[in-house]
């Protein structure tokens, strides 16, 4: 197995919190196994154009607690074609760099995938998104940290829905996941939960709606995830006024503030635990192109070529807590 030396970070796809805290731990743990570490600016954009730089361990001072990311990110189309990855290896070849760290998610998997089988370059993946949607790890970094900042703003809402006596719709994001729907929704105590992972039927929703009426109770929320095929929360509102217009319904899009924001702390152990093992599979050369995850508290790796979006399976009993708490 080759020995690594040159080693880099990259953060592509969408940004998430934590992953500010996971370049730190790759930075400090690759400087302390003697290692240089190059920050890549843009995801794989900064491999193509060159925009590679060395990190030490000041570069990563005072950032554990920062949203977004200090190495900004992309979605990079060029990287999917064959030349892009030549021309990026070509780049990584003048910094002598022998190993990588994708933090990211499942896509950019598949791109670190291919480089390093055509390329054999050892690369190692972080689950970096707010979605919480990939398989073998039990925590992605960024989603406790949405989930939270979804929990703050719902509550909120139930403050001037319960003034006014209102239905709200909100929509959380998830793309078409329901991870960031169903634990928001549990935790701010949602009238129903909407997402893609469960069959939506409009007709249970209105008549949820007029049992509450009838007993009364006047304020609502419904929580749906962007991905629901129902269509998001405009679509769920327009069907509700239709059937029940003397209802006060507003809704609300939570959107990109989702995405932003100091990590929990949480977020902040997670990406921590993970960025040091990044760096330690690089040296062991054993788990060279695998995913880090955490499974019932253990690291594990599952390889980049099987790193997939998590289908979830959701326990029906959630559902049913969903309307005990509620009545
Ligand atoms: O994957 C993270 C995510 O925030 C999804 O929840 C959302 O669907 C998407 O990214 C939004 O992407 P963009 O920031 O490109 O609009």
């Amino acid at each position: 197995m080759k020995k690594v030396n040159n080693i880099a970070v990259l953060t592509s796809g969408g940004d998430a919190p934590g992953m500010n805290a996971a370049i730190r731990a790759v930075v400090r743990t690759g400087i302390y196994h003697q290692l240089n570490v190059y920050g890549v600016m843009y995801g794989y954009r900064g491999m193509l154009t060159g925009d590679i730089f060395p990190m030490e361990n000041q570069t990563v001072a005072n950032i554990i607690q920062r949203g977004g990311t200090i190495l900004k990110t992309a979605r990079c189309k060029e990287f999917y074609e064959y030349e892009g990855r030549k021309k990026a290896y070509e780049n990584l070849k003048k910094f002598g760099i022998d190993g990588i760290v994708v933090i990211g998610g499942d896509g950019s998997f598949k791109g670190a995938q291919k480089f390093s089988t055509e390329f054999d370059i050892p690369c190692i993946g972080l689950p970096g998104t707010i979605d919480k949607d990939i398989a073998g790890s039990d925590f992605t970094i960024g989603f406790d940290t949405a989930v939270n900042t979804a929990v703050e703003a719902i509550d909120k809402i139930r403050d001037t829905a319960d003034a006014h006596d209102r239905l709200f719709i909100i929509e959380v994001m998830g793309r078409d996941a329901g991870y960031i729907a169903l634990h928001s929704g549990i935790a701010t105590g949602a009238e129903n939960i909407l997402m893609p992972e469960r069959k939506t039927n409009i007709e249970d929703i209105i008549d949820d709606l007029q049992a509450n009426e009838r007993r009364q109770k006047l304020v609502n929320l419904i929580v749906v995830a962007e991905g629901d095929e129902f269509g998001g929360a405009n679509e769920v509102a327009k069907a509700v006024k239709e059937r029940l217009p003397h209802l006060d319904t507003r809704v609300c899009i939570l959107g990109h503030i989702q995405r932003g924001g100091s990590p929990t702390c949480l977020d902040r152990l997670v990406a921590s635990r993970m960025g040091y093992a990044a760096v330690m599979a690089l040296l062991d050369g054993e788990h060279h192109n695998n995913m880090i995850g955490i499974v019932n508290n253990q690291i594990e790796y599952t390889p980049l070529d099987h790193a997939v979006k998590a289908t979830q399976k959701i326990d029906p009993e959630w559902f049913k807590i969903v309307k005990i708490l509620a009545s």
